[in-house]
């Protein structure tokens, strides 16, 4: 504060009020800043507050002297250009579902076939879970450091969220400052912001009087108010949060997760109070519907139960699988329903030229979400459901699964009422569409001439498991396509080439300004090096997701041999052909499916002219000096300990290439009971012939599950509203 500071305001001089309101000015203006533009506080409120009253009562004693810059005369503050973006110290996690008994009870199965070996387990250790509702919110991820809130962040992508501190500030239920004893240095709070309903019916009241946006539900309030650059806005909405997680700490203060929770509510958090710890699958269920009875009458939506391992370190062994835990799984409520009507179809071209047919719906509230567009999923569909249009349909919406048309009122139809006439031609290109063999998807013939089918090629590009290149989504990739500088993934790569040679470079562009445009071309020379994998799931070949990729990158290790291979695999006869379709995991219809797009001249030509602008990454070295690594390994027969996929993702994590069928190259074949034809060619070939047994004690038991991922492209976005 200025040197004047400790004089009471009644015996400033003029002079001595007035270089303190310079200098007071100064410090809140910078303040200001870094609470609301930076979202990082530089002082605690209490400092501030102090600021603010002395310069107030300096300028009620001086009002001539009041400048015109004083932070007094601004109303709020200077919203920032945008949430900064925050690398999750641990990553923040999605979770699997159940959705029967025989599911929940094949998670059980699964979690003890892990911990199989685990001694606490052998010796009649109870595994316990806890099971607890399932917030239909926003998870937030709170920093706490000396007990302070230092940082807010929302899941983002899993690995990058926004920084939401100042709007964390202004939930009530969130501690600034940790309450009791015992807490760590570091901890990571992690849960689920939410608004209760009765809260969310008196905002959408206010909001329909003041003429402003009414939200659709409780969730997409909840997720507007956080998500405001004003947190003044925040504060004013009735925010809560329930903690449930946790990510970085320094030391945990349990061993459970019963016992973190209930640490946590010593600190100061609300935690959930339907939050049980079981001991078996028949008391989840128990709870389960307990919980699912009570669901109307709880003030805050839930879309299901999340149950999770309650010892830590049983968690820790369990790992994850496509960044989710195995240790958790979340039990959706079953779908909810509507009844609406059809207003008409319209079909989507996707990337693979499959014609999607789409309804369009009179838009209707389906368990809380507006919805307005519905799948009918394919030719066959329509016919089967008799879809027509202006009919009266049920739809349902499970999670976040794309909404579907489930059943037709037929009474309810007009006389003049007409079958809907599946298109034979592209609706995008004009080519012919058509169903090929067995395959009950209409596809348009275009190929690339098709332009649905190349901007959708072009939007798989970019996405996230493709290129992910930061700016570049699905908005833009469009617009750079409709104005012809991007027709194809190479034409990515000359993008400020074009920008630079045109009339109206990108930074004039509405939106767009020099900043916006640098930082763009910044992230597309940051991907000019790329992963091998990665490479391969961008292409947009049927059947060739990310999983796949992977396969084919750690089998080839580098795309000069991967291509080498499969331009000798083009014969059909050849062994570079056998050896593809060998790979665990590949077979017949993946291999044709990528074969069949390198011998097509416009696609290896396009893949050239990328690759000329690329650095391709060989595949990750796998684990090394492991007893496996490097061998190849045939898995065949009833495993009894684990699944097949599970043998496959523990092997690969050590280094071992996992084979479909048995060569002279492969090393070992691990045979459980029932074993046939794989068995008899191995001890022909005198391969090294291994019980699950033998296989599990050669690996060793204790290393940790591998991570793998989903293998297929995920559906196109619908529009709720
Ligand atoms: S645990 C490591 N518990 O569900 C596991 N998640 O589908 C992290 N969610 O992103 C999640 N209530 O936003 C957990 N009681 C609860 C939850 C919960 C809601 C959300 C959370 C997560 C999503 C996963």
């Amino acid at each position: 504060m200025a040197g004047s500071a400790d004089t009471p305001v009644e015996g400033l001089s003029e002079a001595e009020a007035r270089s303190e309101l310079a200098q007071l000015g100064m410090e809140i203006t910078l303040h200001d800043k870094a609470y609301h533009t930076d979202d990082a506080p530089s002082v605690s409120d209490a400092i501030y507050d102090a600021l603010r009253m002395r310069l107030n009562a300096i300028e009620s004693k001086y009002p001539t002297l009041v400048r015109a810059d004083s932070p007094s005369k601004r109303v709020g503050a200077a919203p920032s250009a945008g949430f900064s973006k925050v690398t999750h110290a641990k990553p923040m996690l999605s979770l699997g579902n159940v959705f029967t008994l025989e599911d929940l009870q094949e998670f059980d199965m699964r979690i003890r076939r892990f911990l199989a070996n685990d001694p606490d387990l052998k010796a009649g250790a109870t595994l316990a879970y806890t099971a607890e509702p399932k917030i239909d919110g926003l998870s937030l991820s709170l920093r706490y450091e000396e007990g302070i809130l230092v940082m807010a962040a929302t899941r983002g992508d899993g690995t990058v969220g926004e920084n939401v501190t100042a709007n964390a500030r202004a939930v009530a239920n969130i501690p600034q400052k940790l309450l009791g004893e015992g807490w760590p240095d570091v901890l990571e709070v992690r849960g689920e912001v939410y608004m209760a309903k009765s809260d969310f019916a008196a905002l959408n009241e206010k909001q329909r009087e003041k003429g402003a946006k009414i939200f659709a539900n409780p969730r997409n309030a909840a997720a507007g108010s956080l998500r405001q650059l004003d947190a003044s806005i925040t504060a004013a909405r009735p925010l809560k949060f329930f903690a449930y997680a946790w990510g970085e700490v320094l030391s945990l203060p349990a061993d459970t997760q019963t016992g973190v929770i209930e640490a946590f509510k010593t600190w100061g958090f609300d935690v959930n109070p339907l939050m049980a710890r079981l001991t078996n699958v028949a008391d989840l269920m128990a709870h389960f519907e307990l919980i699912e009875a009570s669901r109307a009458a709880l003030d805050y939506d839930i879309d299901g139960v999340v149950y999770k391992v309650d010892r830590l370190d049983w968690q820790a062994k369990l790992g994850m699988v496509a960044r989710a835990p195995r240790w958790a799984t979340a039990h959706k409520f079953p779908a909810e329903k509507a009844t609406t009507t059809i207003l008409a179809i319209e079909i989507q071209v996707g990337r693979t030229g499959a014609l999607t047919p789409v309804a369009k719906l009179e838009p209707v509230n389906v368990g809380g979400v507006m919805v307005s567009s519905a799948t009918l999923h394919n030719r066959d569909e329509i016919a089967r459901l008799d879809v027509r249009i202006y009919d009266t349909v049920t739809i349902q919406r499970a999670g976040d699964v794309i909404p579907q048309v489930v059943t037709v009122d037929v009474d309810k139809r007009g006389g003049d009422s007409e079958p809907y006439e599946f298109p034979t031609k592209c609706p995008a290109c004009g080519s012919h569409a058509v169903a090929e063999g067995e395959d009950i998807v209409v596809r348009c013939t275009g190929g690339l001439i098709c332009p649905a089918q190349r901007v959708e090629r072009l939007k798989h590009f970019v996405s996230r498991a493709a290129f992910d290149i930061e700016g570049l989504g699905v908005k833009q990739i469009a617009a750079f396509y409709d104005n012809s500088w991007v027709q194809e993934p190479a034409d990515i790569f000359t993008l400020s080439a074009h920008s630079d040679a045109s009339d109206e470079p990108l930074d004039k562009w509405e939106g767009w300004g020099p900043q916006s445009a640098t930082k763009l071309f910044a992230a597309i020379e940051a991907r000019r090096t790329i992963a091998f994998h990665r490479l391969l799931f961008a292409l947009g070949v049927r059947h060739l997701g990310q999983q796949t990729a992977k396969l084919i990158a750690r089998h080839y290790g580098d795309i000069d041999h991967f291509m080498g291979e499969m331009a000798l695999a083009q014969d059909a006869e050849s062994s570079a052909r056998a050896d593809f379709i060998a790979i665990d995991g590949i077979g017949d219809v993946v291999a044709g499916a990528i074969i069949e797009f390198l011998a097509e001249d416009h696609n290896s030509q396009a893949l050239n002219r990328l690759l000329d602008q690329l650095t391709v990454e060989p595949a990750e070295a796998v684990a090394s000096g492991t007893p496996v690594a490097g061998k190849t390994v045939v898995f065949t027969g009833t495993l009894t300990r684990m699944t097949r996929n599970e043998a496959k993702a523990r092997a690969e994590a050590l280094g071992a290439k996992v084979a479909g069928s048995v060569s002279a190259k492969t090393d070992y074949l691990v045979a459980g009971p029932a074993a046939g034809s794989k068995l008899k060619k191995a001890q022909a070939l005198g391969v090294n012939i291994l019980s699950e047994d033998e296989w599990l004690a050669l690996i060793s038991s204790d290393t940790p599950p591998s991570e793998t991922e989903d293998a297929d492209e995920k559906p196109a976005q619908f529009d709720l509203i």
